[in-house]
């Protein structure tokens, strides 16, 4: 296809605003996937996307679409909406010239919708405002389109009005996105070069790497030239995503496609690359991706020891498509071998985790998270914390922490429910201003520790749903931490270490101590259970000892229920872990863990 012909877009949204209903119509209405093949969110593959219902990663569909006399091909990059995975979003973005702006007709403008479009302004795109869910009962599609237009700068008769659901729309829109849009720029006659914005590792074809072919062109059986790393691959396969992978003899200059070259080591197929041919490589690649930055850590560590090259192994593969997963080998006493990886936040650490059960038969156990502290001594050395055992003792001259830039979005009954809920997390307004008479938007600086865990839900549910929220790292700054450690008959318990504020140290003590009362069963002696800060422990609890005769009972009576018992605590000492003199069942290491 010449690139005069070709469009390149994206639809954005903030999340659940309809994003993958409209793009199935699309599918529908361009005929891609028939009426009887139709399943719902057809462009969710992954298992856990559909269980879930959320876009994880991203996917390049070809559509043909007749304007006139002229037969164009879309392709639409699908784009995910929650907040951990903004890097995605802008991945799939710089390989577009256009982009759908989708905005719920009933809800409005989100704290998403405008962390969106501000990926898209920064790389140029072409806005298309749309407001989505027309034939809601509750849709207010003027009074919408009138801030939607403010937002963008258009008049509110340029917002098209759809339904994802009905189809109502649906056919201008795509006309319009073939008149809005420009085509791809480029130069069909330099060297090729493709950017590479997604790779996955498939078991049966190997890795499939998913390419925007920026100038020249590829063709079937080439050999081509990963620029970073200087290796030359035979090309298998070509071919575009419509909806099934197809096989193409060549894609242009503009084009969107898929190729598989037979490589094995999903290292050598990195997003963010550039393709080019070996016989006529260019001279220059093409601008990378800037690597997103880790915000949550946590230790994975396998239950079965010898799962521990599995375990490597498969975040080797995840990692492919996935660059903001990072990983480190890490011993801890309490749990064995494993990793401390780095997420984008606790959904992202949710799925990679999953998916490192679903997919690996993986049974994992992860640590408490945390985000990554700065750390300056006495003497004045600095270093970076990543899991609180490394924490140093002893005088600190400062820890910082990092800090986002948030920005809520809430009716105005709720301000004072959101201020509140800020507060307690450690937040510091920055400014609020009025959108509308019943809609203000809120700017904080929060502890990034403080919002990764339940301050969604909890903004959620003081607001009833209402309030939306975006947030971006915005440097660190210092706060009173302190690392409570818990002591199990003297012996600190590694994977139990948290770094925490002052105020929060006592509390985490007690529960820690009290979760872990209950869960270690008895042994011969009395077990002291104590959290502390340093040397001074903050609070304490004891596992009393076994009684003696619980063996002696068993003398001149019944020797074979003795024998019973003997070998059932073998069997079950199998799974213990001894922490100094006092065995602990793994379950209550993973117990303790979780987050109830
Ligand atoms: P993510 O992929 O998680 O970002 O969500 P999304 O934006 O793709 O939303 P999705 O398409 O999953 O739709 C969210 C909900 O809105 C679903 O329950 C849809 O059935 C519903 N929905 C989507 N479009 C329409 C529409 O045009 N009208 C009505 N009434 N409901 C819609």
């Amino acid at each position: 296809t010449e690139p005069s012909l070709i469009r390149n877009f994206s639809i954005i949204a903030h999340i659940d605003h309809g994003k993958s209903t409209l793009a199935d119509r699309m599918l529908g209405l361009t005929g891609v996937v028939t009426e009887r093949e139709m399943r719902a969110q057809y462009l969710d593959r992954m298992d856990i996307e559909r269980e879930r219902g959320i876009t994880i990663k991203s996917q390049a569909v070809r559509m043909p679409w007749q304007v006139g006399e002229k037969a164009y091909a879309l392709n639409m990059i699908d784009t995910p909406g929650h907040v951990d995975f903004t890097y995605e979003v802008s991945r799939s973005l710089a390989a577009c010239e256009g982009a759908v702006l989708l905005v719920d007709a009933s809800q409005g403008i989100e704290a998403q919708t405008l962390a969106n479009l501000y990926l898209a302004l920064e790389d140029d795109l072409t806005i298309i405002p749309v407001l989505n869910k027309i034939d809601l009962p509750g849709a207010m599609p003027e009074k919408h389109a009138e801030e939607l237009a403010s937002l963008i700068g258009c008049q509110p008769e340029d917002c098209l009005k759809v339904s994802g659901k009905t189809g109502e729309g649906v056919a201008a829109l795509l006309d319009e996105i073939v008149r809005q849009v420009p085509p791809p720029t480029g130069d069909p006659a330099a060297p090729t070069r493709a950017m590479i914005f997604d790779s996955v590792y498939d078991t049966y074809r190997g890795v499939v790497t998913y390419v925007r072919v920026v100038d020249g062109s590829l063709t079937a059986r080439q050999r081509l030239k990963m620029m970073s790393s200087a290796t030359t691959h035979e090309l298998l396969e070509l071919g575009v995503i419509s909806p099934e992978p197809t096989p193409t003899s060549g894609l242009g200059a503009g084009e969107v496609g898929y190729l598989i070259t037979g490589v094995k080591d999903v290292r050598q197929s990195r997003v963010g690359d550039t393709v080019t041919s070996a016989d006529k490589p260019a001279a220059e690649a093409l601008a990378g991706y800037r690597d997103p930055m880790p915000m949550v850590y946590s230790g994975l560590y396998p239950i079965e020891g010898t799962d521990f090259p599995v375990l490597r192994d498969a975040l080797d593969k995840l990692r492919l498509n996935d660059a903001s997963l990072t990983y480190e080998p890490e011993t801890s006493a309490a749990l064995g071998s494993g990793f401390r990886c780095g997420f984008l936040g606790l959904l992202h650490l949710e799925i990679i985790r999953e998916r490192l059960e679903r997919e690996f038969d993986l049974a994992l156990i992860s640590t408490a998270p945390n985000v990554e502290y700065h750390v300056v001594t006495e003497d004045g050395t600095e270093l970076d914390v990543h899991n609180p055992s490394e924490f140093p003792d002893g005088k600190l001259k400062e820890v910082l922490e990092p800090v986002v830039a948030a920005t809520i979005l809430t009716p105005s009954d709720f301000v004072g429910p959101v201020m509140e809920l800020c507060q307690d997390r450690r937040g510091t307004m920055k400014n609020m201003q009025y959108l509308s008479a019943d809609r203000v938007e809120l700017h904080y600086t929060l502890p990034l520790a403080e919002i990764v865990y339940d301050f969604f839900d909890q903004l959620k549910s003081r607001t009833r749903g209402y309030a939306s929220l975006d947030y971006h790292l915005d440097g660190l700054a210092p706060a009173d931490l302190v690392k409570v450690d818990i002591l199990l008959n003297g012996e600190q318990v590694d994977a139990f270490s948290a770094i925490v504020h002052k105020d929060a140290a006592y509390n985490y003590g007690t529960t820690m101590a009290q979760k872990l009362r209950k869960l270690i069963p008895r042994q011969q002696f009395e077990v002291p259970i104590q959290a502390a800060i340093g040397t001074r422990v903050i609070a304490r609890e004891n596992i009393r000892a076994l009684r003696k005769d619980m063996l002696a009972k068993c003398y001149g009576g019944d020797i074979t229920r003795k024998r019973k018992l003997l070998e059932k605590q073998k069997a079950g000492k199998k799974r213990m872990k001894a922490i100094g003199r006092v065995e602990v069942p793994q379950e209550a290491f993973i117990a303790a863990l979780s987050s109830e």
